[in-house]
Formats: structure tokens, C-alpha cells, sequence
């Protein structure tokens, strides 16, 4: 496709996404109030007032950047529609919109499920894997490649390329149950889950943008076909979520994202690079494993501890009987120990039987180092630190990769 036709195809794709955001941005408060009534609420933890705000919010934007996709995939497909007899018509490029449509499509109705039916963990792990196997079969028919090309310092050992074959297939839908979670565990302050999409999604458009005059074009519109109206959707979430929050996102939110950014990094085949613009989430996931996996006790949630004295949020702690800590638990806790990121509170309690260490998120790590702040404040170094990760990203991805694969 010539590069004015798909820049032609952009716009008129950013012009739909500019109407969504106002849409979303003006249907959000007016939908709250039918949320109430339906009893999707949830309360704001930290605040003075213990007062409930609607939740499960994103499936509003979801709803908006299905129609907006809906009313798109003509677009870049007009010339051949126009053609009655449909000889050349891309039926490869075509089913590749569906099938991530409909991951996306039943990864916002899963979502929405579990904000209201509260679904368990095994079942959370699950979901975000079958929603992703139609896009799974379409990368199979279309591209089935699972070559992959080895880092230079390794190319004695493994040869140019490995072929990975099931693994590869495995890797993408564990991309898929990465992504999804990786955003709801990152979260409990006011604007954080929305903010860290917006910031993800912008980087990833930067990415797309970058690249549109390289080998991969199709690969990159694509991706920023479904980037700019997620990101219109989500901006306008992020206005009515920001502190003091008026809606709550729900995990129906979470999920949406997830799913649309594995979509677009694995039929774009940029995976790796999608991964660098999750650092925070990646770093927030591995420091948050002995609690996911139970050798530390994990209360129901872990968002830092609210002040109402200071009207400000600080550490929160979980405590266990520590005869009952699981070997695995007390190796986790030394070595974290070791390099000062835990704070450790030993001997409390009735006859001093109980252990208390922070809550392991990134969120409580932060706060470990800069002390108790104010929830907006609090929200804005951890947006800070996802545009940083972000600017490391492309640093990695442009100049440190060059020393890895010849690009
Ligand atoms: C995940 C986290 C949990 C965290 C929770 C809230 C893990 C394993 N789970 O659980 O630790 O506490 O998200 O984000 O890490 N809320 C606020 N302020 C906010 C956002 C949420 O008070 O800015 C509270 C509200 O009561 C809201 C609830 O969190 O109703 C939503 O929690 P939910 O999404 O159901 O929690 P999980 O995703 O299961
Ligand atoms: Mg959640």
C-alpha cells in the first residue's frame, strides 16, 4: 500500500478515534448513576470519606472502541469492496481484524463477568488464554512462523535461528495472561491503571509511527489502527478516573487493555519491544510472586495504607503467624532483605508470634523510599517512572539491540 493512502487511512482512523474520546468523555458521567442503580460500585479505600463510586467503568470505552473499530475495518478495504468481482481482496488482512476483535470483544465480556460475578484467581489466569486462542489460530494460517532470531553472543551455541515451534505459541498466550494481569496487580491509586495504558499506548504508537517508513509497515499500521482509538477511549477514562476519582475502571478495564496491547504486539511482531514498554508491570509482577504464589500471605488487596490524619498513603503491611511461614517465603524475604527492599517488622503481636513486611507492589516499594505522600502526588512519580521505562524502551530498542541482532 502506498505510504498517502495509508496515512489517508490514519487520519480518517484518528478522526473516528478524536469522536470516540468525546463521546466517552460525555456518556462516562451520565452512565454512573445507572451503575449505582445496578449495584457496580466499589468504595475509594483511600480516602476520608468512605463514600462508593461507580465501577467496571471500562466497559464503556470498551463498548466505544468496538464501534469505532466496527465502523473502521471498511476502510482500508473500500478499493476491493468496490470491485464486484472481489478477485484480489485481502482475506488474510481481513480475518487478522476479526480475529483480534473478537480476543478483545470476548476479553471485555469476560472482564465485565468477573467485576460482577467476582471471579476466583485460577479463573482469572484462564480467561485472558481461551480469549486468545482465536488470535492464536489466525497467526497460525497466516504467518505460522515460530523462527526466531538469536542474539548475536549467543549465535555459537544456537545458530542464526531457532525454530520454537509449540513453545512460541505457548509464549504468545502467556503474553496475553501477562498483559491482562500485569496492569490489574499495578494498581489501587486513583488514575494508575488508566494512566500506565495511556502512557503504554502512546508508546506504542511513537513505535508504530517511527516505523512506518521501515520493512514492517503493514505490520505497524495495523497495530496503529487499534492503538489510536484505545488510546482516545482510554484518555477520556483517564480524565473521570484521575484523582479524586469519580469512576472506578473495574477489571473489565484492565483486561481490555491487556488484551489489546497483546494483540497488536503479537500480530505486529513486536513482542519484545511491547515487553519493554511493561517494565514497571514486569518489575511490579517479579517482586509481587511470593505473594501471588502464597509462600507470603496476600490479603484480598494490597493498595497502600490511607492516613485520614495526614490525608496521606504510605506502606501497607501484611502479617503472619511466623511458625506458619513457608520456607520459600523466609528465602524470598532474606534475599529481598538483602538488597533493602523489604521492610520487615519482626516479633509483633500477641506474644510476638506474628511477622508483618510490606505488601510486595511496586507502589508500597516506592513509598518505602520516598516515605508517606499524598495519593495525587503518589499517582504522578509512578506515572513518572512508566514515561522513564518508557524512554529506556527505545533507547534499548534502537541503540543497545544493535549490539544484539543487525538492525
Ligand atoms: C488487584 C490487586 C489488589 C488491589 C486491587 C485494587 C493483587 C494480587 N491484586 O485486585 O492488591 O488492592 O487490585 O486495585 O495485587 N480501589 C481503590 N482505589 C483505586 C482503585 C481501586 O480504593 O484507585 C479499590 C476499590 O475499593 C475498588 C477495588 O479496589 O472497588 C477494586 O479492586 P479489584 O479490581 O476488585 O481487585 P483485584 O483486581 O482483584
Ligand atoms: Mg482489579
Amino acid at each position: 500500500m502506498e505510504l498517502s493512502e495509508t496515512i489517508y487511512h490514519l487520519l480518517i482512523n484518528a478522526g473516528m478515534s478524536l469522536i470516540g474520546f468525546l463521546i466517552c468523555l460525555n456518556i462516562i458521567p451520565k452512565f454512573s448513576e445507572m451503575f449505582m442503580r445496578a449495584n457496580l460500585s466499589g468504595m475509594d479505600l483511600s480516602k476520608k470519606s468512605k463514600i462508593r463510586i461507580p465501577e467496571a467503568m471500562g466497559v464503556i470505552c470498551g463498548a466505544v472502541f468496538l464501534v469505532i473499530m466496527f465502523l473502521f475495518i471498511p476502510v482500508p478495504f473500500y478499493k476491493h469492496l468496490a470491485d464486484p468481482t472481489n478477485a484480489k481482496f485481502p482475506h488474510h488482512e481481513y480475518i487478522e481484524y476479526i480475529a483480534a476483535l473478537l480476543s478483545i470483544c470476548c476479553m471485555i465480556f469476560l472482564g465485565f463477568a468477573d467485576d460482577v460475578l467476582a471471579l476466583k484467581w485460577r479463573h482469572k489466569l484462564w480467561l485472558p488464554t481461551m480469549a486468545s486462542l482465536p488470535l492464536l489460530m489466525v497467526y497460525f494460517v497466516n504467518f505460522n512462523s515460530t523462527i526466531i532470531i538469536v542474539p548475536k553472543p549467543f549465535r555459537a551455541l544456537f545458530g542464526f535461528d531457532v525454530n520454537l515451534g509449540l513453545f512460541y505459541y505457548l509464549y504468545m498466550g502467556m503474553l496475553a495472561v501477562f498483559c491482562t494481569n500485569a496492569i490489574n496487580i499495578f494498581s489501587g491509586v486513583n488514575g494508575l491503571e488508566t494512566g500506565q495504558s495511556f502512557i503504554i499506548a502512546v508508546s506504542v504508537l511513537i513505535f508504530n509511527f517511527l516505523e512506518l517508513l521501515g520493512d514492517c509497515r503493514a505490520a505497524h499500521v495495523f497495530s496503529a489502527y487499534f492503538m489510536l482509538p484505545y488510546t482516545a477511549v482510554c484518555a477520556a477514562l483517564l480524565y473521570h478516573n484521575w484523582y479524586p476519582s469519580r469512576v472506578f475502571v473495574g477489571d473489565t478495564f484492565c483486561y481490555f487493555s491487556g488484551m489489546t496491547f497483546a494483540v497488536v504486539a503479537i500480530l505486529g511482531h513486536f513482542s519484545k519491544t511491547m515487553l519493554l514498554f511493561f517494565l514497571p508491570q514486569v518489575a511490579n509482577f517479579v517482586y509481587s510472586l511470593p505473594q501471588l504464589f502464597r509462600f507470603i500471605h496476600c490479603p484480598r488487596h494490597r493498595l497502600p495504607q490511607y492516613d485520614p490524619k495526614n490525608d496521606k498513603v504510605g506502606m501497607s503491611f501484611t502479617r503472619f503467624k511466623t511458625s506458619e511461614l513457608k520456607p520459600l517465603g523466609y528465602l524470598c524475604l532474606r534475599v529481598f532483605n538483602l538488597f533493602g527492599v523489604v521492610h520487615i517488622r519482626e516479633r509483633v503481636g500477641e506474644d510476638g508470634a506474628y511477622t508483618e513486611c510490606n505488601n510486595l507492589t511496586l507502589i508500597c516499594l516506592v513509598l518505602k523510599f520516598l516515605g508517606p505522600l499524598h495519593e495525587r502526588t503518589l499517582v504522578i512519580v509512578l506515572l513518572s517512572l512508566q514515561v522513564m521505562c518508557s524512554c529506556v524502551a527505545f533507547g534499548i530498542r534502537y541503540q543497545l539491540a544493535k549490539m544484539f541482532y543487525d538492525v
